[in-house]
C-alpha cells in the first residue's frame, strides 16, 4: 500500500484519467475527493472508491469558479481533516469551436484558459495552507503534450497546457522548503472521453487512433487511463521523496518521432541505398 492513510483531491475525477487516477490510488489505501462539473458522475466514481474499501467524497465544483474551489475543499477538510494530494487533472478543450490563428477567438481563449490554467492555479492556492499546515505535500498537475510538441493548432488549449508546466516548476520551487512536492505528467494521446468532443466514437474515429498509433507514436499503441495513474501514483508516493519540479512525458515515447515514421526506417537511407549507388 503506498498511499495508506493519505487523503487526495482528483479533480475531472469522474472519468477518463481522473477516474483511473483515483482508483488506483484507492487500491493503494487512499481516500479520495472526487471532483467533477456534475455530481452524479463524481458519485460514481466515489462509489467505486469505496467499494475498494476507501473512504470518498464526491463534490461538484468548477475548477475555474474560486468560489465553488473553496467549497470543496472546505468539504474535504471538514470530511478528511487534511489534504495530502492534489492532482489537478481536470481540463479539455470545453466547448471551444477551433484553436489555430483563423478561428480562435477571444470568448474561446478565456473558456479554455479559465478551466485548465486558472482552475489549477485556484485549485492550488486553496489547497496549499492545508499542505503547509502538515508540512506535507504532494501535487500532480496534467499538462499535455500538445504544450510541447503541437501537432494540431489549438492555440488556447496548448498555451494554457504550457502555463500549467510554468505553474508546476514555480510552485516546487517556492514550495520545496515546506516539504511540498509538485510535478506534472504530460500525457500523449489517450483514449477517453475526452476524445468525445472532437470525434464521435464509431469506425472513424478507431481508423484515426489506429493510424495516429502507426505515425505518430514510438510504442505504436494509444495510451490508456491506467497509462497515466501508474505515473500519478509515482508521484503520489514516497517513491518519488526526491522528486520535485519534473516532468514526466507518459507519451508512448511522444515527442520521439516514430520510427515507422522516420525518413530512414521507411527505406530511403538518404541516398545509400542500392539503386542510388547504382545510377551513380
Ligand atoms: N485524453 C487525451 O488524449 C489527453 C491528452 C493530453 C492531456 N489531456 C488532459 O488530461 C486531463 C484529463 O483528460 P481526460 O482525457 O481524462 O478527459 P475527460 O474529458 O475524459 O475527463 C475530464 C474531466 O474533467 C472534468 N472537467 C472539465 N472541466 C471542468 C471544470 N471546469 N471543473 C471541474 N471538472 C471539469 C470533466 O467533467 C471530466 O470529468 C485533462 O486536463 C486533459 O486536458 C488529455
Amino acid at each position: 500500500m503506498l498511499l495508506k492513510n493519505r487523503v487526495a483531491i482528483v479533480t475531472g475525477g469522474a472519468k477518463g484519467m481522473g477516474r483511473g487516477i483515483a482508483l488506483k490510488f484507492a487500491e493503494e489505501g487512499c481516500d479520495v475527493v472526487v471532483n467533477a462539473l456534475h455530481i452524479e458522475g463524481a458519485k460514481k466514481v466515489a462509489d467505486e472508491v469505496a467499494a475498494l474499501g476507501r473512504k470518498s467524497l464526491a463534490v461538484k465544483a468548477d475548477i475555474s469558479k474560486n468560489a465553488e474551489v473553496q467549497d470543496m475543499v472546505a468539504k474535504t477538510i471538514k470530511e478528511f481533516g487534511k489534504i495530502d494530494i492534489l492532482v489537478n487533472n481536470a481540463g479539455g478543450v470545453t466547448g471551444a469551436k477551433g484553436g489555430n490563428t483563423d478561428t480562435a477567438n477571444e470568448e474561446d481563449w478565456d473558456k479554455v484558459i479559465n478551466v485548465n490554467l486558472k482552475g489549477a492555479f485556484l485549485v492550488c492556492m486553496a489547497v496549499i495552507p492545508h499542505m503547509k499546515k502538515n508540512k506535507y505535500g504532494k501535487i500532480i498537475n496534467v499538462s499535455s503534450m500538445g504544450a510541447v510538441s503541437p501537432s494540431v493548432s489549438v492555440l488556447h488549449y496548448h498555451s494554457a497546457k504550457a502555463g500549467v508546466l510554468g505553474l508546476t516548476l514555480n510552485l516546487a520551487f517556492e514550495l520545496a522548503p515546506f516539504n511540498i512536492y509538485a510535478n506534472a505528467i504530460v500525457p500523449g494521446p489517450i483514449e477517453t472521453p475526452f476524445w468525445d468532443a472532437l470525434m464521435p466514437p464509431g469506425p472513424d474515429r478507431d481508423a484515426f487512433f489506429k493510424a495516429l498509433s502507426k505515425k505518430e507514436i514510438p510504442l505504436g499503441r494509444m495510451g490508456t487511463p491506467e497509462d497515466i495513474a501508474g505515473p500519478a501514483l509515482f508521484l503520489a508516493s514516497g517513491l518519488s521523496d526526491y522528486v520535485t519540479g519534473q516532468i514526466i512525458y507518459a507519451a508512448g515515447g511522444q515527442p520521439l518521432s516514430s520510427h515507422a515514421a522516420t525518413f530512414l526506417s521507411s527505406g530511403n537511407d538518404g541516398g545509400n541505398d542500392e539503386e542510388a549507388q547504382s545510377q551513380k
